[in-house]
């Protein structure tokens, strides 16, 4: 690959792309503000969401290197750990999963964890305690491996995962030459800081004109600006030795955490109902409920009021919805 100002690496094709970008007609008349989706949501059916893209680079890593187990980790519901468990399949790999319960194991695998199941992932519950130390006790179960096993660390959220981010910003380059518009913001769910990372990256690498904002689902937003500056600051060590990187580089429209991390608030819950309804569009409660409903806050009076055209980058994360059953009506 010879793209702008990058030293690519070597990339699997696991992704549909480029993903849609699409307009959100109903929504926008209602907010008076043009909205529009790009539906990463489609990257696939059950290898589906932003995951896939970050696992394109990171899964060639673990194939480069002779792995015949990726590890990885993530929350019991874990997009990203159903990502990998679908990709791992794929590509002929074991998949080993750490998910964090708190208190008992479901009793039914229900959403992503049934998927992970029936991809053939093996699954191994966690504490919140022990998952603070996953990287490491990942790394002891890598070694134990021979070949070492592949480990893949939270939200596939270093430096490769992120170069597919970046990429994704270059396709929404390519929507606006082709629609003949430009967005003046994009906004997106942030849970461990490789998506913004990448479109950051991507932001400059393509030129892209648009903000990117983030929306924290967990945390907050000084974690955040770490964390995603750390993984710029790599991204340019590793990658595209002549961009730098700063906090400054770094917008996270913070105040929609809610009561907390996989939990909804009532703004939640009213935007995953209302876009279905006025655009066929799901959201997952997880994140992209979360990120759309901040969205639309900030375009009344906020932080995005000076928008006039939005794009909302869709994440994925259906088959969360399948794990909070009829409660999601109300
Ligand atoms: C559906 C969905 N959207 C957004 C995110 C956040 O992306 P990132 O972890 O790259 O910040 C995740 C995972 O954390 C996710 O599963």
């Amino acid at each position: 690959m010879n793209l702008p100002g990058i030293c690519w690496p070597e990339r699997l094709n696991l992704a549909r792309l480029p993903t849609p970008v699409e307009p959100l007609p109903r929504i926008s008349a209602e907010e008076g503000v043009e909205i529009w989706v790009k539906r990463d949501d489609l990257t696939g059916t059950a290898l589906s969401g932003n995951k896939v893209r970050k696992l394109e680079f990171v899964l060639a890593e673990a194939r480069r290197r002779g792995a015949r187990t990726v590890l990885t980790c993530g929350g019991i519901q874990s997009n990203h750990a159903r990502a990998t468990a679908v990709a791992a399949a794929r590509l002929g790999l074991r998949a080993h999963l750490l998910l964090r319960v708190h208190g008992a194991p479901p009793p039914r695998p229900e959403g992503n964890l049934l998927l992970d199941r029936l991809a053939g992932a093996s699954v191994q519950t966690i504490t919140p305690e022990e998952y603070r130390r996953a990287d490491e006790i990942m790394a002891e179960l890598a070694a134990r491996e021979s070949p070492p096993a592949y480990a893949i660390p939270e939200g596939a959220s270093n430096a490769l995962g992120a170069l597919g981010y970046a990429l994704a910003a270059g396709e929404i380059v390519e929507a606006e030459k082709r629609l003949g518009l430009r967005f003046d913001a994009v906004v997106h769910a942030v849970g461990s800081g490789g998506t913004s990372a990448g479109l950051i990256l991507g932001k400059k690498a393509f030129g892209l004109g648009a903000r990117i904002c983030g929306v924290n689902v967990c945390d907050d937003e000084a974690y955040f600006r770490r964390r995603i500056t750390g993984i710029l600051r790599e991204c340019a060590a590793r990658y595209a030795p002549h961009l730098g990187f700063s906090e400054e580089d770094v917008t996270i429209l913070d105040g929609y955490v809610g009561p907390g991390y996989a939990q909804s608030s009532e703004g939640d819950l009213a935007a995953l109902r209302r876009l279905p309804r006025l655009e066929g569009v799901f959201l997952d409660p997880v994140y992209t409920a979360k990120a759309f409903h901040g969205m639309l806050r900030e375009i009344r009076g906020g932080r995005l009021a000076d928008c006039g055209r939005i794009l909302f980058l869709h994440t994925g994360g259906i088959f969360g919805l399948f794990a909070r059953g009829a409660e999601l009506l109300g």
